[in-house]
């Protein structure tokens, strides 16, 4: 696993306490328990920077990881994630509040990386998600998850079935394992050429 020297600088719990937009950002967007957190430790190559779980709704406020990379400094976004059922009303009401103010505020935010479980299929919150970010112009990928869970054949049917679902959408698919490290360098490549 390639170490990158990376760091927690700051969490949000609410729109007004996000830092001032200053580095290049990439955010982690997706279904609570898709793997958010996961991924981005994977990418920096530290199991702990973020918390994750196998309980879905572990990441409740905006955090930020300061990553040093080739090309520079930049801020790795861990937000919370959607559609889990199990907490109240009022807090995913907050969580809404608090990804999608954070989405609206950064002029900085260079690439947004919506997260998709290889063995689900998109649903509107991905579809809506991708023609939000569309329509304000921010570049997306789609990075398919825990395909270690799948074998190979079903892996591959399953990826291009989701590649078939996003149609038009000008949004790269890459496939990753955060248990296998499968992906990261693509992931990295294209983070690369984007901020
Ligand atoms: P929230 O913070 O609740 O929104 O979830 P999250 O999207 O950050 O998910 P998290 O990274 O906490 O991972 C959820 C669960 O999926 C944990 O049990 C992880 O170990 C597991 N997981 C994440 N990525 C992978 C993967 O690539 N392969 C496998 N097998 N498990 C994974
Ligand atoms: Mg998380």
């Amino acid at each position: 696993m390639s170490r990158r020297r990376a760091e927690r600088v700051a969490s949000a719990a609410r729109v007004e306490d996000l830092p001032a937009p200053r580095l290049p950002e990439v955010a982690f967007l997706g279904r609570s328990n898709v793997g958010k957190s996961s991924l981005l430790n994977r990418l920096v190559g530290r199991r702990t920077l973020a918390r994750t779980s196998a309980t879905p709704g572990k990441t409740r406020l905006v955090h930020f990881y300061r990553v040093e990379d080739r090309v520079g400094p930049l801020l790795l976004v861990d937000l919370p994630g959607y559609g889990w059922a199990r907490v109240s009303r009022t807090e995913r009401a907050r969580w809404r509040g608090l990804v999608e103010g954070y989405l609206e505020a950064r002029p900085t935010l260079r690439l947004a990386v919506l997260l998709q479980d290889v063995r689900r299929d998109l649903s509107d919150d991905e579809l809506l998600l991708l023609a939000w970010l569309a329509e304000r112009g921010i570049p997306a990928l789609l990075a398919v998850t825990k395909i270690d869970k799948l074998k190979r054949m079903r892996r591959a049917e399953r990826v291009r079935a989701l590649a078939a679902a996003l149609g038009q959408a000008p949004v790269l698919l890459v496939a990753t394992s955060a248990e296998t490290g499968e992906g990261i360098d693509a992931l990295w490549r294209a983070i690369a050429a984007h901020v």
